[in-house]
């Protein structure tokens, strides 16, 4: 649905440009340079990262046209006409005592720089679509009229913490759903995964806008403030995941790219790609040396992460064992296990690598949920995991003898599952947007709350 989505989306655009060049050779001396398909990505990929509602440099937005006029602490950013009076352009070009943008990185190419200039000077001129201009992100947190699908969501480490996805933002709800803590509300509309740090001081949060940008925040969550805002991609990123030293994340792409990034400075480590279809799952092996990548295209991929070398594929070995299409993998805690699932339902546990060997192989396969699986969830101490789905259900299993220990059943859709550290509880949510507390080993629900603040709701009779 997304990508048919995105493949009209493109080809509209280039559509749209190949008539602009030709209007442009025949009537215009210069091309006109349009806001919408050639400034804007380049905000979104070099500038958004330190100018949005969660991080506003030098109180500059750069989410919109509007924050773009309105410029930072220092007035407008640039004077339709004048290139040569924009507090952009000589940002951009280091130039008369303003400091290099983007800060910290290379300066643009000058052919991009180019493109600020004669934009400016042909007017400045905004052309972003109306449909695209409702979706603009701006200082004012989300409001919401009802509940909102909750797609992701993490207990954290010490238990203090519930964070769970709303839209543009995470929630963070004490763990027993008793009151909202804080909101971190960010650039992405919408939240694939929510990780902790192995140390427990880090909150990752990927996401990203469908057909316009994946992004990776790293929140400083106790402060509530955003560390690091990184794009890699023009499209949403999905399953991301920590290395065991907390010093790389892996995550999978729309364009089925599987990226490794360097958490403290945001720079892509290495892309890999393996894949026919999108990446839905990420997992770094124990040592840090391989990355295993989980598909659409029904596959599980190990491969090196400093080279990107494909070791092989993580097998069944059993040829009547048919494959499924992935949505999603997790590792098991301190071991090298990862479990997969998807399509048919069946959890399915594979060792990450064998020893000298090429890939891995099957562990073991666990009773199905009803429906395809949409998130997987291990126990912080790996003995217990669950699944849920699309088919209303979730259920709870031992990790070593496959025993279901729970069966929950929900009346949605269930698109997150989170243990809480003591592995007492397990939270349930999905569709309906409510957070669903289910006691352990006993599956009787504690507590169902909504996450999201609502407004205008009707009051209770
Ligand atoms: C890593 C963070 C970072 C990135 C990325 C970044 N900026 Fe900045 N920017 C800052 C900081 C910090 C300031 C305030 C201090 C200063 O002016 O040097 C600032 C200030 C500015 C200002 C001046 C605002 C004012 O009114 O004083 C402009 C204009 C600007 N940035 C444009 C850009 C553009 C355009 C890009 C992308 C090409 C970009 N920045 C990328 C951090 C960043």
């Amino acid at each position: 649905m997304q990508r048919m989505t995105l493949a009209f989306r493109n080809s509209s655009l280039f559509f749209f440009s190949v008539t602009l060049c030709l209007c442009g050779s025949n009537v215009f001396a210069q091309e006109t340079v349009s806001f919408h398909r050639e400034i804007r990505p380049i905000l979104q990929q070099k500038c958004q990262g330190c100018h949005q509602p969660a991080k506003l440099k030098g109180d500059l937005l750069l989410t919109s046209y509007e924050g773009f006029v309105k410029g930072g602490a220092s007035g407008g950013s640039f004077v339709a006409g004048k290139p040569e009076e924009s507090t952009v352009v000589k940002h951009l070009k280091g130039a008369d005592d303003h400091s290099l943008m983007p800060e910290g990185e290379a300066k643009l190419p000058d052919a991009q720089i180019a493109l600020f200039e004669t934009w400016i000077k042909q007017g400045a001129k905004d052309d972003t679509p109306e449909e695209f201009k409702r979706t603009l992100v701006t200082k004012e947190p989300p409001t919401y009229k009802k509940p909102a699908a909750v797609t992701a969501m993490a207990f954290s480490p010490d238990g203090t913490s519930l964070a769970v996805a709303g839209y543009r933002e995470v929630l963070l709800h004490k763990p027993d759903g008793t009151g909202l803590q804080a909101r971190l509300v960010g650039l992405s509309e919408r939240i694939e995964s929510i990780v902790f740090s192995p140390d427990g001081n880090t909150l990752l949060v990927a996401g990203g806008s469908a057909g316009r940008f994946g992004e990776l925040q790293f929140w400083d969550w106790k402060k509530e403030k955003l560390a690091r805002s990184v794009m890699p991609s023009f499209d949403t990123v999905y399953g991301a995941a920590f290395s065991e030293d907390g010093k790389r994340v892996g995550f999978g792409c729309a364009d089925n790219s599987a990226r490794i990034v360097d958490v403290n400075n945001g720079k892509q480590l290495l892309r890999v790609d393996h894949h026919l279809d999108w990446v839905f799952g990420t997992a770094i092996t124990l040592n840090g040396k391989s990355i295993i990548t989980a598909s659409r295209d029904k596959t599980l991929k190990l491969c090196e992460t400093d080279s990107g070398a494909l070791i092989g594929a993580l097998t069944t070995l059993d040829p009547t064992q048919p494959s499924t299409s992935f949505r999603c993998l997790v590792r098991r805690p301190k071991a090298d296990q990862v479990l997969a699932g998807g399509e048919d339902g069946l959890p399915r546990l594979y060792t990450g690598a064998v020893a000298g060997g090429a890939g891995g192989s099957l562990v073991r396969t666990f009773e199905k949920i009803g429906g395809r699986i949409e998130a997987l969830a291990f126990s912080a101490d790996g003995k217990t995991i669950a699944a849920g789905g699309a088919g209303n259900s979730a259920k709870v299993y031992g990790t070593d003898d496959a025993k279901v220990i729970a069966n929950l059943t929900l009346p949605c859709s269930v698109f997150a599952l989170a243990f809480a550290p003591d592995g007492k509880h397990i939270a349930v949510a999905g569709l309906d947007g409510k957070v669903r507390l289910f006691t352990l080993p006993e599956g009787k629900m504690a507590r169902e709350f909504v996450p999201v603040p609502l407004t205008g709701a009707p009051p209770k009779p």
